[in-house]
């Protein structure tokens, strides 16, 4: 599923690029990326919305490299932000705090001072509560912020449980009947600006459907709000849509995106998406060797130099993420447990694996792209990968393996 990998007589090479040369320059683990799966993702979005007024917002929690971002930056992204670390980053690579918009359920006042001094374009605010402080904050430092209310439409967008934001019991999201009552006491406030409204339901969607369904309920809310003299300047329909782990089918841009354009015909503001895993997940591969092959009473281990503090998905969400060898051999092959060196049976990045290999081979782990990296971990004090950015035959390290001694650079011993 990552364009741009193929077999060379070099073995597996991503572009131009034959994996086992990375691995001999920088070592593994390492997270590889391509500059043009990348590029071609975006693309992929943004000819499905060609002549419509939108604007794709890059879900930094995906992947938060500052090489990543600021390759979207100069393709034109905005950026979806979750943290005042994230808004951080974003500027630091180059994006504009004027196409940032701000979603999570937690913001702190810190936070919302800086996100406001920063000049974001829209805060989507998704409690009461929320509101008040956000209005609390505005009005300390004489600024006016700007917002949309993320609703929560109830619809289930038929995706794993831990990653659905969209269901009535969850806690993302203002309910449909309490929104307008969010909107009139933004409309009476001096410090509050009126810019938008916002949904997302859940990620790894495979089907347009639940969320074509959800922008129907947000046109009436726009509607409805139109009635009462509130206008909007965009509507922003959230991230979501699904990649291929596996052999799943995911819809193109342009099928996803169909039934939600017919959903707001006619409306004129500005569209704002919030994608994430679609623009970086098939981009991106975790490099990883064999340290051991260890035949078992029942299964084959093949202990590898990743581990589940590098990718945690597997173990979070039982996930699968391919795996091919990066140097095949002739020999037939051997189903193998592929699991890492940390003292957890839960270390498993792949279960009954058909592989032919030996002690230190490499093996690229597939779609890792996206949640891989940024949701990685120091857990037994293991420093994380490098990071490295192919661009057809040339190679950019874009994070250095981080070293031991930073691990702990920041703890000290009690006095003596
Ligand atoms: N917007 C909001 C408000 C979100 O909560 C999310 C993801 C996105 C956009 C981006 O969604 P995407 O296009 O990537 O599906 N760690 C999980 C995924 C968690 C997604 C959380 N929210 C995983 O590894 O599958």
């Amino acid at each position: 599923p990552v364009p741009g990998l193929h077999y060379t007589d070099k073995g597996l090479a991503l572009e131009s690029v034959a994996l086992v040369d990375i691995a001999t320059r920088f070592g593994t683990p390492t997270f590889v990326y391509s500059r043009a799966a990348l590029t071609a993702a975006w693309q992929n979005w943004n000819a499905a919305l060609a002549g419509r007024n939108a604007l794709v917002c890059y879900a930094v929690k995906a992947n938060s490299n500052l090489a990543i971002l600021n390759l979207f930056a100069r393709l034109g992204a905005g950026f979806d932000i979750v943290s005042g670390g994230e808004l951080s980053r974003v500027l630091a690579a180059g994006g504009t705090a004027d196409k940032v918009v701000f979603s999570g359920v937690g913001k702190s006042r810190a936070e919302m001072a800086q996100a406001l001094r920063a000049g974001i374009h829209c805060f989507n605010l998704e409690s009461t509560p929320e509101l008040d402080r956000l209005e609390s904050v505005a009005s300390e430092l004489g600024l006016v912020a700007p917002i949309a209310v993320r609703v929560n439409p109830a619809v289930d967008p038929k995706t794993h449980p831990y990653i659905s934001t969209g269901l009535r019991d969850n806690k993302f999201g203002v309910a449909f009947e309490d929104a307008l009552a969010l909107y009139r006491k933004a409309a009476a406030s001096k410090h509050l600006r009126i810019s938008g409204v916002a949904c997302h339901i859940g990620s790894q969607m495979l089907d347009p459907a639940p969320m074509a369904e959800a922008a129907g309920k947000v046109r009436e809310l726009v509607e409805q709000l139109e009635r009462e003299g509130i206008s909007l300047d965009h509507i922003d329909l959230g991230g979501g849509l699904g990649i291929r782990y596996k052999d799943e089918v995911p819809p193109t841009g342009t099928e996803y995106l169909a039934p939600l354009l017919r959903a707001m015909e006619g409306r004129k503001e500005q569209l704002h998406f919030e994608p994430g895993r679609s623009l970086v997940g098939n981009a991106g591969l975790l490099l990883t060797s064999v340290e051991y092959l260890k035949p078992g009473a029942t299964k084959n281990f093949a202990i590898v130099d990743a581990a589940m503090n590098d990718l945690a998905r597997p173990a979070l969400y039982d996930a699968f993420h391919e795996m091919l060898a990066v140097t095949p051999r002739n020999a037939p092959p051997v189903p193998y447990e592929i699991v890492g060196p940390i003292c957890e049976s839960g270390d498993f990045l792949g279960h009954d694996r058909a592989l032919s290999l030996a002690e230190g081979d490499s093996i690229a782990i597939l779609s890792a792209g996206a949640y891989g990296m940024a949701m990685s971990s120091n857990y037994n004090t293991r420093g994380r990968c490098a990071e490295v950015l192919v661009d057809g035959d040339a190679v950019h390290l874009v994070r250095q393996r981080e070293s031991i001694e930073s691990l702990y650079a920041l703890e000290s011993i009690l006095p003596a």
